[in-house]
């Protein structure tokens, strides 16, 4: 399974550059199955959820190749409308597929993704827009069958700016018969990034980034290239691991309108943070500050995606810190872990309470999802003595050479398989 041994107390000191983001990469390499056309997609992560993508085009028929950081994909030879369970069950978001696969053959046979690590993540919204774009959606024996004889444009209020159900109905939207309007739609940068290329494939969206967003079918789509934008969350991560060891870490490739908020909360942390366009310079404080209130939301506000991260940086505080988790149900499970290196942290439901302590003790800690397996590795690198992090492949999900990139920057930190 792999585990991480870190050895806390180097100061991090360096250059990090961003790779492509795994949660704009997916659902382009969804997008990729709606036309009979070829996609060739730059930067794009070498991750387990990437690579579990990969299978599941692979297994539909597609025809892919990667080479470094690029990945082609030729979806004309697609000749199945079943995604294997076995990949859905290793990712939940490829639930992202329905509309993709319903747009491309009318049909799509998908296990229902079961509840995960941080809450049940229900896929009722989904559902409910598919359902109201002409698709007859069976649920039976913990299999959705999906079919339609066209998908129709329509107005679809979402109940909550959800980013998968967002993404979902503009594949499904792409080649559907007149003009979908999506109300209350997700703000992310990621439905930029998605958006930008489906329309170089020849589709009519507009409106990613705000929250009405309008796509005008088109009949067929065209070759494309894109180049995937940088992670977000794992520039949060590298800026975090900076910040808690007192470091000087210059961070590359990036789009700073991306960070404000994390930079807003790492600033009020006591961070100096100089940045021009695409990098930035973050200095750790001597001690951190406690913040008052962190309140996840969605984009623009403060990511649920850096909430662990934050909480590891913040159980060092010089007082008590409070983190409102308002997006997922069920995902402090990092602080129990965090607790058995000496942490103090309160969970009331959705809220946690952080009293800050002045050290962290090296300790054994399990990773039970992939940012909170982050969490425990930037905890450990300020800890006193030896943390293990077991369960390293959730790290693998969303991190690049994590262990790798941390070391470049001056940790004493080891990965054993
Ligand atoms: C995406 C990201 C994930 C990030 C999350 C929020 C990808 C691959 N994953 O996940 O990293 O943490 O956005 O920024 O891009 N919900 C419902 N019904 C639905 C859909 C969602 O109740 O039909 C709820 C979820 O349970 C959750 C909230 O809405 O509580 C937000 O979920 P959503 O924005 O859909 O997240 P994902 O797309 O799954």
């Amino acid at each position: 399974m792999g585990k991480i041994i870190v050895n806390g107390g180097n100061q991090l000191s360096g250059e990090v550059y961003i790779n492509g983001a795994k949660n704009a990469v997916l659902p382009i390499l969804a997008a990729t199955v709606i036309g009979n056309n070829e996609s060739t997609i730059f930067n794009v992560p070498d991750l387990r959820d990437v690579e579990v993508m990969e299978k599941i085009l692979l297994s539909l028929g597609c025809d892919v190749k990667r080479i470094d950081k690029m990945m082609w994909v030729d979806s004309k030879p697609l000749n199945s409308i079943r995604i294997p369970d076995e990949l859905v069950r290793e990712m939940r978001s490829s639930i992202i597929l329905m509309g993709a696969m319903l747009s491309r053959c009318g049909e799509v046979i998908i296990s229902y993704p079961g509840g995960c690590e941080i809450g049940p993540r229900p896929i009722d919204m989904h559902l409910k827009a598919l359902r109201e774009m002409g698709a007859e959606i069976e649920e039976s024996h913990g299999f959705l069958y999906c079919r339609t004889n066209g998908l129709k444009g329509c107005e679809i209020q979402l109940d909550y700016p959800s980013v998968g159900a967002t993404e979902n109905i503009m594949l499904a939207a792409v080649k559907a018969k007149g003009i979908t309007v999506i109300r209350n739609a997700a703000r992310e940068p990621e439905i930029i990034d998605l958006q930008s290329y489906l329309n170089k494939a020849g589709a009519k969206v507009n409106g990613a980034g705000t929250s009405i967003v309008i796509i005008e079918g088109v009949d067929e789509l065209v070759d494309v290239t894109h180049n995937t934008m940088p992670d977000r969350i794992v520039a949060g991560t590298y800026m975090a691991a900076s910040a808690i060891t007192q470091g000087e870490i210059v961070v590359k490739n990036i789009i700073i309108d991306h960070l404000q908020a994390i930079s807003a909360k790492l600033r009020e942390a006591g961070c100096l943070i100089y940045n021009d366009s695409n990098s930035l310079k973050i200095i750790g404080p001597k001690r951190i500050n406690s913040i008052e209130m962190i309140q996840t939301l969605p984009y623009p506000g403060f990511p649920t995606d850096m909430q662990a991260q934050i909480m590891a940086l913040l159980s060092i505080a010089n007082g008590t810190s409070i983190i409102s988790e308002t997006v997922f149900e069920n995902r402090f499970k990092h602080a129990e872990e965090l607790t058995r290196m000496g942490a103090n942290i309160k969970i009331f439901g959705k809220v946690a309470v952080i009293k800050g302590v002045k050290e962290l003790t090296g300790a054994k800690t399990t990773a039970k999802d992939l940012r909170g397996g982050a969490c425990l590795v930037l905890a450990g690198l300020v800890a006193k003595g030896t943390t293990e992090i077991e369960n390293v492949y959730h790290i693998n999900r969303g991190y690049e050479d994590f262990h790798i990139t941390l070391k470049e920057l001056g940790a004493d930190i080891k990965m054993i398989e």
